[in-house]
């Protein structure tokens, strides 16, 4: 028998109406639109500003537009995993939740917390379970509303982030089209430059931890700078070299949105042009574990069969990866 790929057969997304703009950051911190463009390349994100509403808000509106999209049935969906560093509640789980929305009842779900590489980690997984044979069809989305961990008194920090989900379906297939390769890696000596305080079970909340702005996301911008570049240029090469793709050969490159400059010092050390890059930090910002799902849905419309795909991300942890897939159909 024919060894079973993993493949991408749909991409759904949502972002929130409200966008902030760098213009009305500029009115909550000291900072300019130029030096957000020039020194991280993000001129607007959406932000959730609906009441009691968090990252399932937006789960939930991506999952529906995928199943509508490939004509899925949700009760013929057999998993769901959430990557998330913001979960609606710590349990249960958001992917329960955004199931229980959507109306997936013959699955399993769970969350997957790996940062900014969340969903490329859930996408390895995923392929897993569908590679096995046993599950047919599994969504794989990334949900966060960043803006409930971001310090908006905070100018290093607060011009970054976005809100947004992205969810992919994967299939199995026998063909050459699907998920090929991947290097996941984890080094937790960088737990240090990027995390949050408090709010875990090593510091519960309590007034203290409230009034020291413990609750908010807290970086060292430079050594995540230099890790990012050199971890996501490193096997995203790596991937390069073991699949014999030259660089003429890749069609895309889909790498997590944190910083314009990172993607651009990537792919210049892959030896790929900007225009095979997709980039839309401009109007999303970074939203963690979305970055990747936002970009394959809007380049879904010229995606065509065949495409040698290579995804890569960074982030806290430090998590970072790689995966080389082939696009597995053309644009409908
Ligand atoms: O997604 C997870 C992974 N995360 C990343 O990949 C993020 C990686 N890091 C970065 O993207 C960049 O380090 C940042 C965008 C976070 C910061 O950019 P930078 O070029 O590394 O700036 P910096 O932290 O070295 O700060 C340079 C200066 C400082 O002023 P002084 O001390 O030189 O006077 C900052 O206070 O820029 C100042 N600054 C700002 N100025 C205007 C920092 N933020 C702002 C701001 N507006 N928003």
């Amino acid at each position: 028998m024919a060894h079973i790929k993993a493949a991408i057969t749909g991409v759904g997304a949502y972002v929130p109406e409200y966008i902030l703009t760098n213009a009305e950051l500029s009115t909550m911190v000291d900072t300019t639109d130029e030096w957000i463009m020039t020194r991280i390349g993000i001129r607007e994100r959406h932000i959730i500003k609906e009441e009691n509403e968090g990252s399932s808000f937006v789960g939930e509106k991506a999952v529906r537009q995928l199943l509508e999209k490939t004509n899925t049935d949700p009760s013929e969906v057999d998993l769901v995993i959430c990557a998330t560093v913001t979960p609606d509640m710590q349990f249960p789980a958001t992917a329960n939740v955004i199931s229980d929305k959507v109306g997936i009842k013959n699955a399993f779900s769970f969350d997957l917390n790996a940062g900014c590489s969340g969903f490329l980690f859930a996408l390895e997984t995923a392929s897993k379970f569908v590679e096995s044979g046993k599950y047919k069809k599994v969504v794989v989305v990334g949900a966060e509303k960043m803006s409930s961990i971001v310090d908006y008194t905070d100018r290093a920090t607060c011009c970054i982030f976005g809100d947004g989900a992205g969810a992919v379906m994967l299939e199995p297939t026998e063909d050459e089209f699907g998920i090929i390769d991947s290097k996941l890696q984890t080094d937790g000596v960088g737990r240090v430059h990027l995390h949050q305080v408090a709010g875990g079970s090593q510091k519960p909340a309590s007034h203290e931890t409230v009034d020291a702005r413990q609750h908010f996301i807290y970086q060292e911008g430079q050594p995540v700078f230099k890790w990012a570049v050199s971890k996501m240029a490193d096997v995203s090469v790596e991937m390069m070299e073991n699949n014999n793709i030259a660089p003429e050969n890749l069609t895309w490159l889909v790498p997590h949105q944190a910083n314009l400059r990172i993607i651009e010092a990537v792919a210049r050390r892959m030896g790929i042009k900007k225009e095979q890059v997709m980039i839309n930090i401009e109007k999303y910002g970074n939203t963690t574990a979305a970055t990747l799902p936002l970009c394959l849905h809007d380049w879904e419309p010229q995606l065509k069969k065949g495409d040698n795909i290579i995804l890569t991300t960074f982030g806290a942890g430090f998590t970072w990866g790689a995966m080389y897939l082939k696009w597995g159909y053309d644009p409908r």
